[in-house]
């Protein structure tokens, strides 16, 4: 799992057993780092407050905890990623 300066946009790229996934680096919630958060199977989690993204497709599949609340989580977008030689392409739309 890495970010990547694309286009002036923050985007983390991880390879998930050999395909790679691409999504804004930045959480919906409050701008957490995603690259600095932790990466089991498909699922990144925020460093801040623990929102969950599935990496496949975007979506927040637990909301943050801040304190004893918590929060609905907010979808992410998902970028197509694919390996094309020695380069890693990614359609940012
Ligand atoms: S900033 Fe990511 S969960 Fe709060």
């Amino acid at each position: 799992m890495k970010m990547m300066l694309l286009a002036g946009k923050e985007i983390l790229v991880a390879n998930v057993n050999g395909k790679h996934y691409a999504i804004p680096n930045r959480c919906t919630h409050n701008n957490g780092d995603l690259s600095k958060g932790t990466l089991e199977g498909n699922v990144v989690t925020c460093p801040k407050h623990g929102q969950r993204f599935d990496l496949t497709t975007g979506k927040s599949i637990q909301g943050p905890k801040v304190g004893f609340l918590k929060l609905k989580g907010k979808d992410t977008s998902q970028f197509a990623a694919k390996v094309e030689g020695d380069d890693l392409l990614i359609d940012l739309g």
